[in-house]
Parts: C-alpha cells; sequence; structure tokens
C-alpha cells in the first residue's frame, strides 16, 4: 500500500508533491513525508504522522522550494504508525520512498549492524536505504549501484531513490508494486499511481516488472530486470479523476452511497437493447469464450469478494454454471484444482489489490479458458493484465468502505449473467427478466434511499452495541456479510454474518437480550424459511430488526422491529438490499464521531500482501 510520487523539474516541486500525497492518501494515511533538495543543495525532510494535512500544515511554516525530491503516504506494514516510521528513510547521502514489503530485512539488518550501521526506524524499508549507501561506496552511478543492491532483497516493491549528491536524477524500481513515470516538458515525475500525476502530465510510462530507471528532468532510461534498456510505451491517458469534490455532501461514503442510482444507469445506457444485453467491448471474438466456459472460477477480496459470493447464487440458480469463489489470498496459496472449460473473473474496485493481482497472475499458468476483470479503474494493474475486461464506471469511490463499486459490480454481473444465457441459447425469458429489473432498478434504489431518515433513527439503537448478527438466506447471505463488513468497517463495532440456515448450529449460543439481529427477509421463496430463524431468536430473547418488503402482520412487536422496505425485482433484491444497510452503517459511524472516510487501520487500496 502506500502512495509514491517523485518529481524533477525546473521549477518549484513542493506543492506537486503534496498535491500528489493528497491524491494519493486513499493508499495510506498513517503518516507521511517528503525529502526535498532545496535551493542551497541542502537536502530537506519533513514527516507527520497523520494524514496529509499534517504535512502540509508543517511545509506551510517553512520557505521549503526545490526542484527535485520524493514523497511518500503510509500505510504501516512494519512498524508502527509513527513520525519515526514514517518515509523517506535516509541513510548518509541517500534517501528513499518505498511501496511494498521486503521480506528478508531482518537477515539484511544483521549485516548492516556487522558493517555498522544503525536503524533509527522499525520498518522493513530503511535497511535498503543503508543497503545503497554501503554498495555506492564501492563505486558507480546511483544507477548502477541499486542495479547491484536490487538481487539482494526479497519481497515487494516500487520504489524511489534520491542521492543528494548527484541531485539531477531519481532511481526507480519496480517489483510487485506498480510505478508510473510522468512525462513532462523538461520536467518528469514518478508515481504509484497515476491520479498522482494526472495535474501535470498525461503522458505516461507504466514500468513493467523488474524494470528500474533512471529519471532526470530532460531524459528517461528505462532497466529490464537483466539490465538490458529497454523501450516502454508511452500512452496518453484519459482518465478523469474527480476526487476532489464532496459537492453538497459531508463525506465522499454518502455521496457515493447516493451516485449509486445515477452511475449504474449511466452504466447500463446504450448496453439494453430490445430486451438484450449488448456487451461490445468485450469484442465478438471473445463471445465464444463465454459461450464454452463450463465453470466460472471468482476471485476477489472484501467487498469486492462478497459481490462474487452473490453471483455465484445467480450463476448457479438462473443458468445452471456451476461457480466457486475464493477470497485471493486463499486462492493463491491453496492450489486449486482447475475444472474443465472454467473461466476466471476477477473483481476489484481498484485493479491494484496485490492478492487479487497475484491470483490473476497465477491463473496465466492454470488452464483456465481466459480471464475477465470486472474493475473499476481503467488504468490499474488489473485491467491492463487481463484478457477481457468489463469496467463497472462507478467513478473514482474515495470513502475507504465500497459502496457504489459493490453495486456497480453487482450489476455488471448481472448483465455478464444475461448475455452468458444468452450465448448458451438458454430460454430468452431469462434475459428478458435481467433486463426488465436491471431498467427499474436506479429507481428502486432511488426508493431505498428514501429510507435515509428511518436508518438515522434505527442507528440510535446500535451506537453502545459491541457485537451485531447479520442473517439472510440464498443470495442475500452475502448481503448480510456486507452489511456485516461495513459496519465492521466504519463503525467498529463487532459484526459477523451468518446464513440464516446455521444459526441452530452454533452461533443461537450467542443470542441474549443484549445482542441486536439484523435480518435480511425479502418477499421470495425463502421468506418462510427466514420467519422460522426469526422465530428461533426471538424465543431466546434477541433484539430483532427485519429489513423486508414482505408482509409480517404487524409493524413492532415486542424486541422485534419491522423495517418495511420498498417493492423490488426478486433477481435485484441483493443490489437494493444493501443500500439501506450502508445507510445505517454510516449515520452509525457518524453518531460514534468515527472517521467515516478514512476508518482506523485501514486504506482504500490494499497493495500489499
Ligand atoms: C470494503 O469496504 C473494503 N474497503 C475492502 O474490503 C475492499 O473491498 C477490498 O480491499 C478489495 O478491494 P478491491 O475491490 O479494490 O480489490
Amino acid at each position: 500500500m502506500c502512495g509514491i510520487i517523485g518529481a524533477i523539474s525546473y521549477r518549484n516541486i513542493v506543492g506537486i508533491l503534496l498535491d500528489g500525497l493528497r491524491r494519493l492518501q486513499y493508499r495510506g494515511y498513517d503518516s507521511s513525508g517528503l525529502a526535498v533538495m532545496d535551493l542551497t543543495g541542502e537536502l530537506i525532510r519533513l514527516r507527520r504522522l497523520g494524514g496529509v494535512q499534517n504535512l502540509i500544515n508543517a511545509v506551510e511554516n517553512t520557505v521549503l522550494s526545490g526542484s527535485i525530491g520524493i514523497a511518500h503516504t503510509r500505510w504501516a506494514t512494519h512498524g508502527k504508525p509513527a513520525e519515526i516510521n514514517a518515509h523517506p528513510h535516509i541513510s548518509f547521502d541517500i534517501s528513499i520512498v518505498h511501496n511494498g514489503i521486503i521480506e528478508n530485512y531482518q537477515s539484511i539488518y544483521r549485516q548492516l549492524k556487522v558493517w555498522g550501521y544503525t536503524c533509527l526506524s522499525e520498518t522493513d524499508t530503511e535497511v535498503v536505504a543503508h543497503l545503497v549507501h554501503w554498495e555506492g561506496q564501492k563505486g558507480g552511478s546511483l544507477l548502477e549501484v541499486v542495479q547491484r543492491v536490487l538481487p539482494c532483497l526479497r519481497g515487494t516493491y516500487g520504489m524511489v531513490i534520491l542521492d543528494s549528491r548527484m541531485p539531477d536524477r531519481l532511481i526507480a524500481a519496480r517489483s510487485g508494486s506498480p510505478l508510473v513515470i510522468g512525462c513532462g516538458i523538461d520536467e518528469n515525475f514518478i508515481g504509484s499511481d497515476p491520479i498522482a500525476l494526472l495535474p501535470m502530465t498525461r503522458r505516461l510510462i507504466y514500468l513493467e516488472e523488474g524494470d528500474v530507471a533512471q529519471i532526470t528532468s530532460s531524459s528517461i532510461m528505462i532497466f529490464d530486470r537483466s539490465g538490458n534498456s529497454v523501450h516502454r510505451c508511452e500512452i496518453t491517458s484519459n482518465i478523469q479523476h474527480d476526487a476532489g469534490n464532496k459537492g453538497a455532501y459531508n463525506h465522499y461514503m454518502q455521496k457515493e452511497i447516493y451516485e449509486q442510482p445515477r452511475v449504474i444507469k449511466k452504466r447500463l445506457k446504450g448496453h439494453l437493447r430490445n430486451n438484450k444485453i449488448n456487451f461490445p467491448e468485450l469484442g465478438s471474438e471473445n463471445e465464444i469464450l463465454l459461450k464454452n466456459l463450463q465453470h466460472i472460477q471468482i476471485v476477489a477480496c472484501g467487498t469486492s469478494y462478497n459481490a462474487g459470493m452473490v453471483a455465484k447464487y445467480w450463476f448457479e440458480s438462473f443458468i445452471q454454471v456451476p461457480c466457486d469463489v475464493d477470497i485471493a489470498s486463499e486462492f493463491r496459496y491453496r492450489q486449486p484444482v482447475v475444472r474443465h472449460n472454467s473461466f476466471l473473473i476477477t473483481l476489484s474496485q481498484s485493479g491494484e489489490t496485490a492478492d487479487t493481482l497475484a491470483a490473476l497472475r497465477l491463473s496465466k499458468k492454470m488452464s483456465y479458458l481466459g480471464s475477465l476483470a470486472i474493475c473499476n479503474v481503467p488504468s490499474s494493474s488489473l485491467v491492463r493484465e487481463s484478457d477481457l475486461v468489463l469496467m463497472t464506471q462507478a467513478g473514482s469511490e474515495i470513502g475507504v468502505a465500497s459502496t457504489k463499486s459493490f453495486t456497480t459490480q453487482l450489476t455488471v454481473l448481472l448483465m455478464l449473467l444475461a448475455k452468458i444465457s444468452y450465448l448458451k441459447g438458454m430460454k430468452p425469458e431469462i434475459e428478458k427478466s435481467i433486463v426488465d429489473a436491471l431498467k427499474v432498478l436506479p429507481y428502486r434504489i432511488n426508493q431505498m434511499l428514501l429510507q435515509n431518515e428511518l436508518m438515522v433513527d434505527l442507528a440510535k439503537d446500535f451506537i453502545h452495541k459491541e457485537n451485531v448478527l447479520f442473517l439472510g438466506r440464498g443470495a442475500q447471505y452475502p448481503i448480510a456479510m456486507e452489511g456485516a463488513l461495513k459496519l465492521k468497517e466504519i463503525s467498529y463495532i463487532h459484526a459477523e454474518a451468518y446464513a440464516a440456515g446455521e444459526l441452530k448450529h452454533g452461533p443461537l449460543a450467542l443470542i441474549d437480550n443484549n445482542m441486536p439481529v439484523i435480518v435480511i427477509a425479502p418477499d421470495n421463496k425463502l421468506l418462510e424459511k427466514i420467519k422460522s430463524n426469526i422465530e428461533e431468536v426471538r424465543a431466546r430473547g434477541g433484539l430483532l430488526y427485519v429489513f423486508t418488503n414482505a408482509q409480517f402482520g404487524c409493524s413492532n412487536i415486542e424486541r422485534m422491529r419491522i423495517i418495511s422496505l420498498p417493492y423490488v425485482e426478486d433477481i435485484t433484491t441483493p443490489i437494493s438490499y444493501i443500500v439501506p444497510l450502508q445507510l445505517l452503517s454510516y449515520h452509525i459511524a457518524l453518531l460514534k464521531g468515527n472517521n467515516v472516510d478514512q476508518p482506523r487501520n485501514l486504506a482504500k487500496s490494499v497493495t500489499v500482501e
């Protein structure tokens, strides 16, 4: 995780570094720092604990100005969030910012101690600065020194190095953590994400795995892992980045929840015609892959995993295509067996989640028919490395808690379901019922958003609770999982989701008169089953909150509150029912005074394993 920006220019780059860090904060916000060669030729390092604003405030109290520098915003992996652990790390003239994890840092540290170095931080990064310094004493340019050091490192890195004795160049190295060069006129930039560079340039060069680059204000040289000079294509990015503006909303998460009807409508536009789903972006030549698949393997993490779980219910029950869903960090190490004619689908908002990317790369060595990424960030590694891509087009999602990326992933998955159904020559009614439900989905979500005041009121019941159970059945079980995840991550209340039928196999022991149980119970073929589960909780004194559009014969009875929701089509129920749960978590977090957009210990994009 963490975010990196480096700049070398003819102009003052301090503001560029700080603005870049502000844009990169979604990758981590424990602490931040920069190192800049000032106009007198002195290297100035400033670091601050907490969000980037603390660093901006610190810089404002100085007259710092310089034309070469590196900067970093951190999500702690090794070493607690503290100023001493913030990047850049320095060893004499060498400064470094690093994303990733150096797995063998302890053995390097032992060797450095023998050579007389002392590490001041608890990080895995500082050893690299010392190693570069040690190796530099043997001679050679900074580029050559870094090329000699890299084979000693195990793990992942995207790093940028500045030597204050050679303030005309930056050296960047990539292995397992992305870096992109921004090309300017008499100035160049490097960042872990193009969004940090877009205010300066749209001309981008992505480094490939193993690449090392030397960047000056007027030249860019790139070498592959073997040290050969290589050419990497320059692209002109058309990425739109609207991160800066919360509009009329108090938080990004709130804005993103309310954007859902609009972004879904936009995603559907032009794709629903004559009761059919058109996916021109897939290319007709690839349709044969989808037609032939006999099994789907979904891999994802967190909220994206929960979307995959919903899709499993859909694929199996509507088109009888067997589907397995794996958490990416499990998939990559469990030696999965590839089923006959299996097709891999990765789901990711960011497209940079380390485990999901690793799973995709692993799958390429296996016998999958192909891979499809359903993703929100067009410039991401996942998009660039997948065979087929369907963008969710949700627009920038800044709040750490995923909301619109989840519902747009589900929308795209439903469109895909309809497409596969058509390609496989299944009953036209399946495709028609999906198209009909999708057409009214933005309206249905709007109706759910009208429940906001109800959620404000409900939130009061939860602020002093320490545990909450979520129950669902069928495709609502993953919605219970997603509801619980939303509550945990922004309200810090422990929440667990269970398939309601599992209750009596253990969790029922948790029920007492202080345990709130949120039940997702839309009016569908499983309603009577879930009503029985509700009775099991009631009989043991549990505190029930039932989200439903069914008639329960009462609005509220003792210890059971019915949250009456508007009608939704059966197939799109999971998409609609998550919306009130997102609102509920948002209001609980708000009442608890938590940082809704940047909850503690988390980052938006998880680029380390
Ligand atoms: C959910 O609210 C989280 N922020 C998190 O679980 C997220 O979904 C997960 O890290 C996966 O991210 P991705 O979709 O960018 O791959």
